[in-house]
C-alpha cells in the first residue's frame, strides 16, 4: 500500500476508534449523559442507535487494520517480508542477525532468504525461549542459523559476522541499550544496515514495555557512532497501530 494511502488509513482509525468509545460509554451510562446534552428522539431509540453506531465505527476500524496484523508474532506470508527483503537487501548467501527472535518467525523466514550458503545468528535472552527457538530451526529442517545466547548488555554476537541486523519489537524492551548498541555495532561488516521496528509507547507513558519513540532509538543508536540512512514511519504488521522501522548504516 502506498505510504500515503497508509497514513491516511491510520488518522481515519484513530478518529473512529475514539468515536466508537465514547458512544459505547454513552450506551453503558443509560442515556444519562445523551438527556444532559438534550439529544432529540426517544430513550430507548437513541440507545439502539448509538449501539448500532458504535459498533460500525468499531467494526470499521478493526477491520482496517486487520489484513496487516502480525501482532502475535512474524508471519513470513505478511505484509513485512517485502518491506525487509529490500530494507536489508536479503539474497542468497547473505549473513544476518535477528536479535531478540522471540518464538523465531523472523529468524525462520530469513534463514529461507539468504539459503544454504547464508547465515542467520538468531539471539535470545529468555532461556526458555531460547529453548524453543532451537527445536524451532531443527523441526523447519534448517542448517544455516546459529542460536545464540545473549545477556542484557552483550549480544553475543560475534565481531564482523553481518552484513544486516535486524531488532523486530526488541528495542524497548533493551535495559542497556547502550551496551548492545556498542556490540551490533561491532559485529556489523562496514556498510552493514541496522533495522529497529518498534513503535511509539501510548498516551503519556515514555519508553518501557509499551514502546519506544523513534527519536530516542534514533539518538541512541546514533550515538553509538551508526548513521541514519531513513526512518520508515508506516512500518506494516500492527493493524490500525503505529509501527516504524528506522534504518542505519555502519560507514563503509
Ligand atoms: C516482543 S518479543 C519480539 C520477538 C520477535 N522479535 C518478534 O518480532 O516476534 C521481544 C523479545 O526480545 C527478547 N529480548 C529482550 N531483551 C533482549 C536482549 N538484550 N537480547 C536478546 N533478546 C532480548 C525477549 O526475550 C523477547 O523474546
Amino acid at each position: 500500500m502506498p505510504s500515503s494511502a497508509h497514513r491516511s488509513l491510520h488518522k481515519m482509525e484513530i478518529l473512529l476508534l475514539p468515536i466508537a468509545l465514547y458512544l459505547m460509554q454513552l450506551r453503558a451510562r443509560g442515556l444519562e449523559s445523551i438527556n444532559t446534552l438534550k439529544m432529540p428522539g426517544k430513550p430507548s431509540e437513541l440507545k439502539g442507535r448509538c449501539s448500532a453506531a458504535a459498533v460500525t465505527l468499531l467494526l470499521s476500524a478493526v477491520c482496517a487494520g486487520c489484513g496487516s496484523w502480525t501482532g502475535f508474532g512474524f508471519r513470513a506470508d505478511g505484509p513485512e517480508m517485502p518491506r525487509l527483503r529490500q530494507v536489508l537487501t536479503l539474497e542468497p548467501g547473505r549473513v544476518v542477525a535477528d536479535v531478540g527472535a522471540g518464538k523465531g518467525g523472523l529468524t525462520l523466514a530469513l534463514a529461507r532468504e539468504v539459503g544454504s550458503n547464508g547465515r542467520v545468528f538468531s539471539t535470545e535472552i529468555d532461556p526458555e525461549r531460547l529453548g524453543r527457538l532451537r527445536e524451532a530451526v531443527v523441526a523447519a529442517k534448517l542448517d544455516n542459523v546459529t542460536v545464540v545466547e545473549a545477556s542484557v548488555s552483550e549480544t553475543g554476537l560475534p565481531p564482523n559476522c553481518c552484513d544486516a541486523i535486524v531488532l523486530r519489537r526488541v528495542y524497548h524492551h533493551l535495559t542497556d541499550p547502550s551496551g548492545i548498541n556498542a556490540g551490533l555495532l561491532r559485529s556489523l561488516r562496514p556498510g552493514g544496515v541496522l533495522a529497529v521496528i518498534d513503535f511509539p509507547p501510548p498516551f503519556f507513558f515514555s519508553r518501557g514495555s509499551f514502546g519506544v519513540p523513534a527519536k530516542t532509538v534514533i539518538s541512541e543508536v546514533t550515538s553509538r557512532g551508526f548513521e541514519l540512512l531513513r526512518l520508515i514511519d508506516d512500518w506494516p504488521g500492527r493493524g490500525p497501530l503505529e509501527s516504524y522501522c528506522v534504518v542505519f548504516r555502519k560507514s563503509p
